[in-house]
């Protein structure tokens, strides 16, 4: 809809139309927009995603096994299929349209781009064949149609460095038995190299203690339940500090994570049958990835704890024979054409979400979710987080400094641009089509959903347009 400028003429600036553009359709994008649109301003709100599927990491990120916090999806769709956000799909904001031609269309430009990629991991051997980023493998096992459509598994044994969430994922589809997953979402492709995969043993490296590892303990319990895996401890990796007893005390996520770590040392060998197994080592930091034309080891540095639950290294080193090793060190954000971006924290910098450029605010620009304060934290977190940005939004809104004239027109004319430049954009009805067609190709199988990964073939079905040889 196209407001006139002259419409706001004599009018209080809270009383006008707004038109806002969010970037990410990811839980912070969705529930940002969502806070928006039950705020007290007039508005419209376009929610541009460069994938023709919404959801962000909840989608791409998120475990196939954890159907559970996929449930979060039902709540993310309820918001969108209210009719009040519009969803516009296969846009990437830089490339088809640039971020400065997004502000003279909107009033405002919320970011809510999320995080993509692997943190880097300087070590030597870093770049080998057979050295991974647990985001690339995440991506590839959750169907994202902008990686391979193969992975290499031929590994026996397999190093996974980091002890947060991603890593016992990571680990977790490593060790598991593909039968275990065909109850589950993953495509035909991720079944077949799944299928070829040579696993036995997974190794898990935390550089600090058990009282510093960064698992939850939801999470880490249900390793211990997966079928066919033993998990093995060592007792020599058990050390504690001051920081350590604090870290305890204070927190009984904390403690319910030593707990259940501790328990694992108590089992009898007799009972450590299966034909898979993740080993959790902990106190020990990589030093090198071994091997000259691929990897054939990684060499580990014992650390000891230094009295407020860091570490220092002892100079005791310990080769581990491994074919692969994958990096889980936490993911980055990459940069926005056009848009601020913090190199070392890998953030957009901003203030409390409102987007900040040398120091200083850049009127109608905000941040939210990971892309606003680093990829750490669960989906719910997003919610409060595109609480504060909406808040100063509005704020901001209500003191006239969002194009004062009422200049930003919405998407009437920015779809003119993207026929233009023939953007093949899909829309929220075009994604409950794929989504249809994802839960017809499960049904089939007696499963909730198979995913389409074929970017060209998601965005057909949304078209509903032919391709292949076929008319969807
Ligand atoms: C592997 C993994 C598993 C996880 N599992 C869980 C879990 O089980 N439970 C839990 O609570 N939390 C989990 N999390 C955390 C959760 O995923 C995050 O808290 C949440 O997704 C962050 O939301 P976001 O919207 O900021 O970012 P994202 O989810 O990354 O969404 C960002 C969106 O922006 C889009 N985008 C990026 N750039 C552009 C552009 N230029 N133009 C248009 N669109 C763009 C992306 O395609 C994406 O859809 C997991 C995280 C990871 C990495
Ligand atoms: N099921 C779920 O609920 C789920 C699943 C996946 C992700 N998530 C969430 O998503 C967020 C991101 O998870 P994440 O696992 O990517 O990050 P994370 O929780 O920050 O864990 C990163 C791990 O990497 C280690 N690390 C970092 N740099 C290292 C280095 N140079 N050498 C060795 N180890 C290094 C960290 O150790 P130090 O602590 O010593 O720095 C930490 O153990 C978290 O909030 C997580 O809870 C949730």
């Amino acid at each position: 809809m196209i407001v006139p400028a002259y419409a706001y003429e004599g009018k209080n600036v809270a009383d006008r139309h707004y038109n806002v553009a969010v970037v990410g359709a990811g839980p912070a994008g969705i529930y940002a927009s969502d806070i928006l649109s039950k705020s007290s301003l007039d508005v419209s709100i376009d929610l541009f995603e460069r994938l023709p599927a919404p959801y962000g990491l909840v989608r791409y990120g998120v475990a196939p096994d954890h159907p559970r916090i996929k449930a979060i999806i039902d709540a993310l769709y309820n918001i969108l299929q209210k009719g009040e956000i519009q969803l516009h799909g296969n846009v990437n904001i830089g490339t088809d349209v640039t971020l400065a031609e997004l502000h003279e269309y909107y009033d405002a430009v919320i970011l809510a781009t999320g995080a993509d990629r692997d943190a880097d991991l300087d070590i030597p051997g870093i770049d080998l064949p057979g050295s991974y980023g647990a985001a690339d493998f995440v991506s590839w096992y959750d169907g994202h149609p902008d990686y391979p459509r193969t992975w290499p598994l031929q590994a026996q044994e397999v190093a996974v460095i980091g002890m947060g969430n991603v890593a016992l994922d990571v680990s977790r589809i490593l060790a598991k038995h593909v039968d275990d997953l065909m109850v589950t979402e993953i495509p035909p492709n991720v079944e077949a190299g799944l299928r070829e995969s040579k696993v036995t043993d997974v190794h898990v490296f935390g550089r600090r203690g058990p009282a510093q590892v960064k698992f939850t303990p939801m999470e880490l319990r249900e390793l211990g339940h997966v079928r066919d895996v033993d998990i093995i401890v060592d007792p020599e990796d058990f050390q504690y500090d001051e920081g350590s007893e604090a870290a305890i005390a204070s927190s009984k996520m904390t403690k319910q994570v030593v707990e259940q770590l501790t328990n694992w040392v108590f089992q009898e060998p007799e009972d450590l049958t299966a034909s898979h197994r993740i080993h959790i080592h902990m106190l020990q930091r990589p030093v090198e990835i071994l091997g000259t034309d691929r990897v054939e080891g990684i060499r580990m540095e014992r650390t000891e704890l230094t009295g407020e639950g860091n570490v220092r290294g002892t100079g005791e080193f310990i080769d581990y024979p491994v074919q692969a090793v994958y990096r889980a060190v936490g993911y980055a954000s990459s940069p926005l054409p056009g848009a601020p971006f913090d190199k070392e924290r890998h953030i957009i910098p901003n203030q409390g979400g409102r987007v900040e450029s040398n120091g200083k605010t850049v009127d109608g620009l905000y941040a939210t979710g990971w892309i606003k304060r680093g990829p750490i934290g669960l989906i719910g977190s997003t919610k409060s987080d595109a609480q504060e940005t909406i808040s100063h939004l509005v704020e901001d809104a209500k003191a006239g400094i969002l194009h004062p004239t009422g200049a930003g027109t919405g998407a009437d004319g920015l779809f003119h641009l993207l026929d233009q430049r023939g953007v093949r954009y899909t829309t929220w009805k075009g994604w409950e089509l794929l989504e249809a067609y994802e839960k017809a190709l499960g049904d089939k199988e007696g499963r909730i959903r198979i995913k389409v990964v074929e970017r060209a073939t998601m965005t057909a079905i949304s078209r509903g347009e032919e391709h292949d040889g076929r008319i969807f």
